[in-house]
């Protein structure tokens, strides 16, 4: 049994469809197999300005979202990064062996201080990525699913794992990532060139999973198409690929089963019965994640449990670490 360690930024009160079909949904049948810590990283929305007063509530609800979706904190480890300080202190062990070399290369670093003066570029976002393996490694998990965006973050990881194994001795098994097929990343309902994305200004690029049924129907309906009339998954009709596999993610037919049923119908047939299988889908989704935040108290507790099993799991690791880089007292 592997143990899987994956994260989500508290960064919206819902996550979107393209949140659950890239990640949540694997997440959710990888604890079918596998040990698993999945962690609301709060600590890393605090990389760009944040607001104190919705953080705390914001992280609840992502929480909130990843039981709705489907994770079961029964079987799997469900807590707030900050609620376990062995990820800032392994954190710290990290960046001392981190380069700025390797750190600079980040694209998303670069990316997202593109606006801001050399001077005045946050030092939390530069040191994000060392956090990341912080996070992965103070489990000494093996397998973590991320999305493609993610990929070089795994690199960096892995080339930090293995510094410190050669360094001070085998202590962190090198994480793989999980990178779920091309097909799996969802694009934005108005512009198939782009991904899902809840930090755009266009409101109907996406669906949230908490979006009502007339809404959910308005934005499929005023989803772009290609030019052609055929509903067939190709590089040249990225449009209808994307809704195509919103529908096979959110209505269990392969893609190929719904080309082939709808082979000779019009998108117009093919978009409304996706919008209907979409809120179908989402239905149970909002109910569940709406009885979740109105019962705080049994969120916290599932939350504490979380934190008391990865505190636990997490300090463990921290025992084996100080050793290897020589702050154990010798007559400890
Ligand atoms: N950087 C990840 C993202 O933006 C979130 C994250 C933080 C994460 N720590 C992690 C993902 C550890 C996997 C493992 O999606």
């Amino acid at each position: 049994m592997s143990r899987v360690f994956s994260g989500v930024k508290p960064t919206a009160d819902v996550p979107h469809l393209g949140n659950y079909i890239g990640a949540f949904r694997h997440w959710v049948s990888l604890q079918e197999q596998h040990e698993c810590f999945f962690c609301v990283v709060d600590l890393h929305s605090l990389t760009v300005p944040w607001d104190p007063k919705t953080l705390s509530l914001r992280s609840r609800q992502t929480a909130a979202s990843l039981i709705a979706s489907g994770i079961d904190p029964e079987r799997s480890t469900l807590f707030l990064q900050s609620e376990v300080p062995e990820h800032t202190e392994l954190s710290w062990f990290l960046t001392c062996i981190a380069r700025m070399g390797e750190l600079s290369r980040m694209t998303q670093f670069k990316d997202k201080s593109r606006n801001d003066k050399g001077e005045a570029i946050g030092t939390g976002l530069y040191m994000y990525p060392v956090l990341m393996a912080a996070d992965v490694l103070a489990y000494r998990a093996d397998l973590v699913p991320v999305g493609d965006d993610q990929r070089q973050h795994l690199e960096l990881m892995r080339n930090i794992a293995d510094r410190f194994n050669r360094t001070f001795g085998e202590t962190f098994p090198v994480p793989a990532p999980f990178i779920a097929e091309a097909g799996a990343r969802i694009m934005s309902l108005d512009d198939p060139s782009r991904k899902m994305d809840k930090s755009s200004s266009r409101p109907n690029n996406l669906v949230w999973m908490n979006d009502k049924p007339d809404i959910v129907r308005k934005k499929i309906s005023g989803a772009v198409t290609d030019s052609g009339t055929e509903i067939k998954r190709a590089e040249d009709k990225p449009a209808i690929s994307n809704l195509l596999a919103i529908y096979s993610a959110v209505g269990g037919s392969s893609v190929e089963q719904l080309e082939q049923e709808y082979a000779g119908k019009g998108y117009g047939d093919f978009k409304s019965d996706l919008a209907e299988a979409l809120v179908e889908f989402l239905d149970p989704f909002r109910a569940r994640y709406e009885e979740i935040l109105d019962d705080p108290a049994q969120l916290d507790k599932l939350l504490d449990g979380g934190a008391d099993v990865a505190r636990e799991a997490a300090r463990e690791t921290m025992k084996i670490v100080r050793e290897a880089v020589g702050l154990r007292r010798p007559s400890r």
